[in-house]
């Protein structure tokens, strides 16, 4: 088999051909489906070589078994079929191709293309599954109107969806039925989308701006009717928040989710009919945890936001993929904040940025937000697409302010209406609103690496002034050597420290305010800050407003002093994380240099500080009292010492723990409630303050914090409660308090997949050394399959992305347990193989020992015979 071939960005050319009218027929059937195609295909007026083109189709995994233009079927010498192709040598200028191809969705693993999870049939065509259902250009590019008919068993199919509205249902012979639906809005192939099987629907309705009635369905197994009150709130919510913030309305007379259980992702934005993952929509108080509830509020916004920015304006290649993410995520992330506590969103969403996207930006698949080439488009669905993406449309909103910004979104919108563009399209929009220059801005687009930028300043008393000097440089990333400066935004305020106020500023004779943006343009930048009143501790990057990383050598007092006196909550946070960080520092070394760990009085007064606040938003309380995790300790590492990191934190949240205790238990007391489950952010914070006192008790196996968490598991009260408590019993290193409790919970809950996925990542991310077995153990267990991508992720995912110490046992255990299944998925599910293989691409971070095992284990990857998916991670990572 010759090596897969990437493509280029550079080679974009529009199609030869287009479809404006696709009419599908599917015969459904497990191991045979009948797929009927016509489409309506013509030249593309763009391209002057057409009429001597041939028609070129993607198509795999298909068989054909008719070919016909104009009702004429073709002779085998008229066209050319390969694995990955139907090309047709002279076509008219324009005509009618009907085809028909045999697939088999029951042997469909991949869960690419049509497929069947629980009986039921379904589809996922992003990017490029489409090909897998029929010959058709495949390409984002190409947009037609569709006409779909779904033949489907009446007794097992009760239930026939495609995009847009039934127009036509009748009865068939032989027990058969079928439905046709049509949709309207032209559309790619990858927003096509069916699903066929025995579901049960609840219904409701939201009325648009201009008082169009929308009938609102979501489609469940039938035991999951209780579990979809949460996503249809959700969904109105979102629509609503849509047409006052965008002013986008929705454009049809139905809006349709489905529940499915085998999927790859977390949803797709299917027109008209959006996919989820069980896991992303399904929510129960007794089932899900607060976390989840704001997941499924999250995606389903997020879907729903893709009626516009995706589906009405979508992509014109999948090099652009992050106009439709990055914007999209962007919109997310400010209806979330809007619905919840903005300040605890903003830190969850930069917790995990500066770990998990910082980590694969410094990491050898490290990619612009928009790429130059790919070998596997599906390898590409990325933090960086999506969350970095959706940081520089922040900064590009910060820049331009909102009102600009919605003006030049409203031109968008108006403007690529059912076209397919670039995202160059998407900023000159912004600078023709806003009128500002953002050329040397798109670099954000085609620089991998995060930027760093080193920040001195200096109070000059005498004169009033303070001297900040930023100095940025992004690393060199592969293929990447050398990086331009970068348009940086710095938000940022002077905190006197006499005063503990934000002072006025003044840059060039500019009267800024008290909080205000600098722009770094230049490799370095002398910014004089004149008429400053009192000495100050400056507050960088406030709000996270550029994703860098950015260092000043604060001390520890100044770092104290801004936690609890910076006007921004978020730097207020990070000042906490940052203190945390050189006490965690000054341990790591201790631990590997074996001298005794001695807590830093400093941070042990600056919690207690915390814990005896008068606080009114217990939401951000939680998130400061929460120590960075072993992931992020370990992004600000050179080399990381799994274990050095390990003992550190532990020695820190105990060291607290017995400090603060009673503090801790008062915590406990007061936010304890007996009220009923509500999803609410007030009830939300209170919770995950007690959570977090219960696990700083539970650190010292204080008997009163053991008491409490029994008592929070047996009351059973909301699965936040009880996953977290849960969780403290099985990772303490007591057997006799995990065993039981794990017991009764697997009892309890067998019959639930999404409750035994938890189950699972409890126990595999245990910090005992004995969890490797455990792993192993429970991949034999009934509720465990390697083809579900939700329990792939929930026990292989959890025990290598979360639990460090044991992943990267100086065995090689853990990696040789990841490398096995990686082969094996390899084989069932190539997207999910790729995916879950990141951890040991990131080899280069340990010691010698561990990168020999790493590289080994990628080896032995290697001479699989791979699909392009995991050749691709796997050549980048030995590279
Ligand atoms: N567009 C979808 C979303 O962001 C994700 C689709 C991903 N598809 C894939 N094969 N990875 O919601
Ligand atoms: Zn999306």
């Amino acid at each position: 088999m010759s090596a897969p071939q990437p493509t280029y960005l550079h080679d974009y050319q529009p199609p030869a051909h287009r479809v404006t009218h696709t009419e599908l027929t599917f015969d459904l059937a497990p191991g045979a489906t009948r797929v009927k195609a016509r489409l309506h295909v013509e030249r593309h007026p763009e391209r002057d070589d057409a009429a001597e083109s041939p028609l070129t189709l993607d198509g795999e995994q298909l068989s054909l078994k008719a070919i016909a233009i104009d009702g004429q079927p073709l002779d085998p010498d008229e066209y050319r079929v390969s694995d990955t192709q139907l090309i047709v040598h002279r076509v008219p200028k324009r005509f009618l191709l009907d085809t028909e191809v045999e697939i088999a969705p029951e042997a469909n693993t991949a869960l690419e293309g049509l497929y069947q999870s629980s009986g039921m049939y379904c589809t996922q065509c992003e990017a490029e599954g489409f090909r897998r259902i029929t010959y058709y250009p495949d390409r984002p590019d190409v947009m037609a109107t569709f006409s779909t008919t779904l033949i489907g068993d009446a007794q097992r199919e009760p239930v026939l969806l495609s995009n847009g509205n039934p127009v036509e249902r009748g009865e068939l012979p032989g027990g058969r039925h079928f439905v046709t639906w049509e949709d309207p809005h032209p559309k790619p192939c990858y927003l096509f989308a069916l699903v066929a099987g025995d579901l049960e629907k609840v219904e409701d309705s939201f009325t648009t701006v201009s008082g169009r009635e929308v009938a609102l369905q979501i489609w469940v197994e039938e035991e999951n009717l209780d579990k979809t009150d949460h996503a249809m709130a959700s969904l109105k919510r979102a629509m609503a928040w849509d047409e006052q913030t965008y002013g986008r309305e929705y454009d049809l007379d139905l809006f349709m989710i489905v529940a499915v259980n085998d999927f790859n992702m977390g949803a797709m934005e299917n027109k008209g009919l959006n996919i989820f993952n069980s896991a992303a929509v399904l929510t129960h108080p007794q089932t899900a945890t607060d976390a989840a509830f704001q997941r499924v509020e999250g995606i389903v916004a997020h879907e729903y936001f893709h009626n516009w920015s995706g589906n009405r304006v979508t992509c014109r290649d999948w090099f652009q993929l992050s106009l439709k993410e990055g914007f999209t995520v962007f919109r997310d992330q400010c209806f979330s904040a809007d619905t919840n506590s903005a300040p605890v969103k903003r830190i969850e969403d930069v917790a995990f940025f500066r770990t998990a996207q910082f980590a694969e930006d410094a990491g050898p698949t490290a990619h612009p937000i928009r790429p130059d080439h790919y070998i596997e488009i599906t390898n590409f669905y990325t933090l960086t697409i999506y969350e970095k993406g959706a940081e520089v449309v922040r900064m590009l909103r910060n820049l331009v302010g909102w009102e600009a910004f919605r003006q030049g979104s409203d031109r968008y919108f108006e403007r690529f209406d059912g076209q397919a563009v670039t995202i160059e399209d998407f900023v000159d929009c912004m600078a023709e609103a806003s009128g500002l220059d953002l050329s040397q801005f798109m670099r954000w687009y085609s620089q991998a690496g995060t930027p760093e930028i080193d920040a001195h300043g200096e109070y000059d008393y005498a004169k009033s002034e303070y001297h900040l000097t930023l100095r940025q440089r992004t690393p060199a990333t592969p293929g990447q050597p050398d990086k331009l400066p970068l348009h940086i935004p710095v938000r940022l305020g002077m905190v006197g420290t006499k005063s503990g106020d934000d002072l006025r500023m003044t840059l060039d004779g500019e009267a800024l305010g008290r909080d205000a943006v600098i722009h770094l343009r230049e490799e370095e930048q002398h910014f004089v800050f004149t008429d400053i009143a009192e000495a100050p501790v400056p507050s960088l990057l406030r709000g996270f407003s550029a994703p860098v990383k950015l260092r000043f050598p604060y001390s520890r007092e100044d770092l104290a002093f801004l936690l609890t006196h910076d006007s921004d909550g978020f730097n207020r946070w990070d000042a906490g994380q940052r203190l945390a960080l050189l006490a965690l520092d000054d341990l790591i070394a201790a631990h590997r240099n074996g001298v005794e760990k001695v807590m830093d009085v400093r941070v042990v007064e600056a919690f207690r500080g915390l814990l005896h606040a008068e606080t009114d938003d217990k939401a951000v309380l939680a998130e400061m009292l929460t120590l960075p995790s072993e992931a992020y300790i370990a992004e600000q590492q050179p080399l990381v010492d799994v274990d050095a990191i390990h003992a550190a934190r532990t020695f820190v949240k105990q060291s607290l723990a017995v400090a603060l205790r009673d503090d801790f238990l008062r915590v406990y007391h007061d936010n304890a409630s007996d009220a009923a489950y509500a999803p609410e952010p007030e009830q939300i914070a209170a919770r995950s303050l007690k959570n977090v006192a219960l696990s700083y008790l539970m650190s010292i196996e204080d008997e009163e914090g053991i008491e409490l968490a029994q008592r929070q598991f047996s009351a059973g009260h909301n699965m936040t409660d009880v996953r977290c408590a849960l969780t403290l019993l099985t990772h303490s290193s007591r057997g006799d308090l995990a065993d039981p409790a794990l017991r009764l919970f697997s009892e309890k809950w067998a019959h639930d997949p999404l409750v035994m996925d938890q189950w699972f990542s409890i126990q595999v991310t245990r910090p005992q050394s004995d969890v490797l077995d455990r792993v192993t153990f429970l991949m034999d267990h009934p509720a465990f399959s390697l083809k579900n991508p939700n329990r792939v992720r929930a026990l292989i995912g959890a025990f290598a992305g979360q639990n460090r110490v044991n992943f990267h046992r100086i065995d090689g255990a853990g990696y040789r347990l990841l490398a096995d299944v990686v082969i094996e998925l390899n084989r069932l599910n190539p997207e999910i193989a790729a995916r879950i293989i990141t951890p040991l691409t990131r080899w280069q971070r340990f010691d010698e020992q561990r990168q020999a095992l790493m590289k080994a284990e990628l080896e032995r990857i290697r001479a699989e015979e791979l699909s392009p998916n995991v050749f691709e991670v796997v050549e980048k990572a030995l590279a």
